[in-house]
């Protein structure tokens, strides 16, 4: 008798109570009134009266031991499962995050400037990004094996055997699209053209393989260079407001004549700068001859600018590669 209590003892210490189907087992196990603690109280009677004493005694702790880990158990799972409950129900409780996409910065820099250029008057055109080298180069007047090539490190698609003419490449700015626009419309145009470029060029804070750019042709009779210079300083001002500070300076590209370039001054926490955005000109009428249009009569501008410059001094980025690396921080500030 005395070893079959420990025996029960033993196994209740041991029992697992951790559901309410286990806790249900345990109690019809021992506690019912047809359980094992109960029939062992049936046969104290039969007993020698010296033992029985002593095994009513260790009889009622086993009962005891039982219950109380019995009711301990329910108490536990039932303030689990209230738990579980509350939470379900405590609406107070803050609720996790859920993160909508948003504009990249370039996005919703072009978008922008495609604003300010319909207000302008211009339309938006696209062209292919894997050019040939007659629109990348020949037509805007770059020479076979003339130097100016040099200024835009290419990335070759096809080099054929036939000859620059027929070279397949990335093409390294948009002004591509102003030969395919002048031999598609006939003038007035009045075109920006956005669009991806790429430049087999050294990765630095500064530049990258693949940028941006945003093309400008303005094709008519009688185009100033005045008109050019008006309508950058106006796209400067929408752009970065009224006391916007820029400059124009002289510079060369082969498919216009005279080519400006234009600088914004940018105050960063390192000090001032000037800093590049767009280079621009009077389109060349060797251009104008190479799609067929009489240089004598027809007269315009165009402008090439940098989306990601204009992007980074619009949001005080000074590193281009933090635009193309997608950063989650970075990307989560321009949610809204
Ligand atoms: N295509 C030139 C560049 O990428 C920029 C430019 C465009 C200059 C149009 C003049 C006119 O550097």
């Amino acid at each position: 008798m005395i070893s079959k209590i420990n025996e029960l003892t033993e196994a209740i210490n041991q029992a697992d109570l951790s559901s309410e189907e286990k806790l249900e087992q345990f109690r019809l196990r021992y506690l019912a009134r047809k359980g094992e603690i109960q029939s062992l109280f049936k046969q104290i009677g039969q007993l020698d009266e010296n033992e029985r004493a002593e095994a009513g005694r260790r009889m009622n702790q086993l009962k005891a031991l039982a219950e109380e880990k019995f009711e301990q158990a329910k108490e536990e799972l039932k303030s689990s499962s209230d738990q579980d409950i509350s939470a379900l129900e405590d609406i107070s409780l803050p609720v996790e995050p859920t993160y909508a996409g948003s504009l990249h910065p370039l996005t919703r820099t072009q978008n922008e400037m495609k604003e300010i250029f319909l207000r302008l008057g211009f339309d938006v055109a696209h062209g292919p990004e894997v050019e040939d080298d007659f629109h990348n180069f020949t037509a805007l007047n770059f020479p076979p094996d003339h130097p100016a090539r040099d200024m835009q490190d290419t990335f070759f698609v096809r080099k054929s055997e036939k000859g620059h003419h027929d070279d397949l490449v990335l093409r390294t700015h948009t002004s591509p699209v102003q030969i395919r626009l002048m031999k598609e419309t006939p003038p007035p145009i009045r075109s920006v053209i956005p669009g991806r470029v790429y430049r087999n060029e050294a990765v630095t804070a500064k530049s990258y393989f693949q940028f941006s750019q945003m093309e400008g042709l303005y094709v008519d009779r009688k185009v100033t260079m005045g008109e050019l210079i008006e309508t950058l300083v106006r796209f400067a001002r929408l752009m970065y407001g009224s006391d916007v500070e820029y400059r124009v300076r002289p510079s060369f590209f082969p498919f216009t004549e005279p080519s400006i370039e234009m600088d914004i001054w940018w105050d960063s926490d390192r000090g001032g700068q000037w800093l590049e955005i767009l280079g621009a000109g009077m389109v060349d009428p060797n251009v104008f001859e190479a799609v067929g249009l009489d240089p004598e009569v027809t007269t315009g501008f165009a402008f090439g600018m940098g989306v990601d410059r204009i992007a980074m001094l619009r949001y005080g980025i000074d590193d281009i590669r933090t635009l193309y690396e997608n950063d989650i921080r970075l990307l989560n500030q321009f949610s809204d």
